[in-house]
């Protein structure tokens, strides 16, 4: 998830402002969207009076974390240009995904003749197809990005077709085919006289156009107060930017018309997209995160694209143990994959909180594959159990957020999580993002043991890739969770119950529940309540039980039974038109539904969404709780 800006304003007009410094403004209200690196490409010189056109790229970047835009401002023009030389101008803020952060890694990325300045957000599903096919026919790609291609291809594009002088968004258009995957993008071109060419596929992208000038963002934040006229370009369009028209077209060439959108926001609630927080946002990016994470792992021979790995197949396919290692909602995480790991790969898979992992004097050996689970890669205690895993000559692989943590530094292998950043301190896209980039792993392991062919692979990414459909619908019913949220607000204890797959979205719906709502709520396994808990059980207790359908669900509907026989006011998770479950229980929280393995990132979002909305009734902070800090850097 990046931010990008593009504008372009007429090159006669006298301006106070140099375009840089707006460019620059603009990316400070995206930087939610990512701030490893970042940077701006200005159109310099241009076509004069004699007909002579030198007509150039400018490029700054600066890759220091939350810094760079500080950094771009030291070196950026302070004056406006001379005419034609301030006119246009396009900007990224980054949160890597393909790449390292560093100065060579970040946007704008420039085209060989460093004619065509590319910013881009999004992934390119077969970007090393392409960067192969690109090499081979002479291009010198500069970064470890799969941006830097779309440069490349636009050029190629133009190289290819000499004889009819390509209009300048054919090229683009052209190069854009040859992608799979998802990007929003801008394209700065000298031949295109100051105009702008952006697009979209699966990412989002907005324009506006107003005050002479016209513009494109990932996200209204960026253009508030530029422009009083907006419109969003729509999935798998392409438009044309001048600074006094916006022209649109499908990918395919037709032309489209541009709607208008009504913005009644203010820079703040924009920068949260409308929610009044940014966890509220960030429980809704989940389907996008999930599938950005999913995008473009499972290349066409079948092998998982870790992103960096000094594990080899051979290693892999030697594992006989497996720990997975977290705090937290990441410990979560791999409690809902050790049930995936055991069973598609058979081999015996322990799961530790990082903190207990270290002191616990494991039994470890070369052919045992740590997995260290982190959203922000740097939680010491996470870090510390990986050390002395290494230590043990383990093989470690890191499952984090974050491109360059400490975690991804010190580990064999690295599997990143696409959620973008998450700025709400309890976890929730990084929790569903890290669930399916461990089950790839899952998926991977297996297949490289024999134990599933590529066909049942195959089935199983088909299941996975309709996840996010299938989380927007468990999204759609915010309403009656809220509904629900306002009957128990005033409760004191809660009691969550779940069994396999469904004990950890109940850990993980009740540790929501505790850091956000400050409600003192319990998870345990379903089948374990009678071994003790039941005791507290009393009139009016509620119990939140995960009941979907799977192998156990008519052990559940026991469980169910016991504590309503007690007195407990059920609030049951089921799938939707389950009507056993709906007769047993005093509410449900409906969700779709899949197969049991991969159910929990549906099954979590409305126990997600209940802390959440519990937690403002009660008036609390969801987005800074008290006592807790994002990032835990100490024992
Ligand atoms: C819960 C939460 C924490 C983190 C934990 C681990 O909502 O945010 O429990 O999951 O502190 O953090 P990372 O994943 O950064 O290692």
């Amino acid at each position: 998830m990046c931010g990008i800006i593009a504008i372009t304003r007429n090159p006669e007009a006298a301006y106070e402002q140099p375009l840089a410094g707006i460019l620059i403004d603009c990316l400070e209200r995206l930087e939610y969207r990512g701030y490893d690196s970042a940077g701006i490409a200005l159109l310099v010189g241009g076509m004069e009076n004699d007909g002579a056109d030198d007509a150039a790229i400018w490029r700054i970047r600066a890759a220091v974390s939350k810094q760079s835009l500080k950094e771009l401002r030291k070196h950026a023009p302070s004056a406006p240009g001379p005419p034609r030389s301030d006119s246009a101008g396009i900007g990224h803020t980054r949160w890597a995904t393909h790449g390292r952060p560093s100065e060579q890694n970040a946007h704008p990325h420039l085209d060989c003749t460093g004619n065509i300045a590319v910013v881009h957000n999004g992934i390119v599903e077969n970007w090393r197809e392409l960067a192969e096919e690109l090499s081979r026919s002479g291009h010198e790609l500069a970064s470890e990005t799969d941006s830097e291609l779309i440069a490349h291809l636009i050029e190629d594009e133009l190289r290819m077709d000499t004889s009819t002088q390509l209009h300048g968004i054919e090229a683009t258009r052209r190069a854009l085919q040859r992608i799979t995957g998802s990007f929003a993008i801008a394209v700065l071109d000298t031949r295109l006289d100051g105009g702008l060419v952006v697009a979209r596929r699966l990412s989002p992208l907005v324009v506006g156009m107003g005050g002479g000038m016209c513009m494109a963002a990932s996200d209204l934040p960026a253009l508030l107060g530029l422009s009083g006229n907006y419109y969003v370009l729509e999935d798998g369009e392409i438009a044309e930017l001048t600074p006094e028209s916006i022209t649109a077209q499908d990918l395919d060439g037709h032309a489209r018309t541009l709607h208008p959108i009504h913005v009644s926001w203010d820079i703040e609630a924009a920068q949260k997209s409308g929610y009044d927080d940014f966890m509220g946002k960030e429980l809704h990016e989940q389907p996008a995160a999930v599938m950005d994470t999913l995008l473009g792992r499972f290349v066409s021979d079948g092998k998982l694209a870790l992103d960096e790995t000094r594990i080899t197949d051979d290693e892999l396919r030697e594992v006989d143990k497996v720990f997975i290692v977290g705090c937290g909602s990441s410990f979560h995480s791999g409690l809902v994959v050790k049930h995936a790991l055991e069973h598609w790969t058979r081999i015996p898979t322990e799961i530790d909180i990082s903190s207990e992992f270290r002191y616990r004097d494991p039994i470890l050996s070369s052919s045992s594959l740590v997995i260290g689970v982190s959203q922000s890669g740097e939680t010491m205690d996470t870090l510390q159990a990986i050390h002395l895993a290494r230590q043990l000559n383990a093989k470690v692989l890191a499952v984090s957020n974050v491109v360059d943590s400490s975690i991804t530094r010190q580990s064999d292998g690295v599997l990143y999580t696409r959620a973008g950043p998450e700025i709400g301190v309890a976890a929730t896209k990084t929790f569903s993002t890290q669930i399916v980039a461990l089950q790839m792993l899952a998926l991977y392991i297996a297949q490289l043991r024999g134990i599933l062919y590529n066909d049942e692979t195959s089935l199983i990414m088909d299941q996975l890739r309709d996840l996010p459909r299938l989380m927007r619908h468990a999204l759609d019913r915010d309403e009656a969770v809220k509904s629900v949220a306002e009957d128990i607000a005033g409760q004191r204890d809660l009691f969550y119950i779940g069994r396999n797959t469904g004990y950890p979205v109940a850990l993980e719906g009740a540790l929501k529940m505790k850091e956000i709502a400050y409600l003192r709520a319990e998870a345990y396994p379903a089948g374990e309540l009678k071994h003790g808990p039941i005791a507290l059980i009393e009139p009016g207790t509620v119990v939140l039980a995960i009941a979907t359908k799977g192998r156990l669900q008519k052990k559940m509907h026991a469980n169910i039974s016991e504590v309503k026989s007690r007195g407990a006011k059920v609030i049951a998770v089921a799938n939707d038109g389950d009507t056993s479950t709906a007769a047993l229980a005093d509410h449900v929280l409906y969700v779709p539904e899949t197969v049991s393995l991969l159910a929990p990132v549906v099954d979590v979002i409305p126990l997600q969404l209940l802390a959440y909305h519990v937690a403002r009734f009660r008036g609390c902070d969801v987005d800074r709780p008290r006592n807790l800090a994002k990032t835990v850097t100490v024992e």
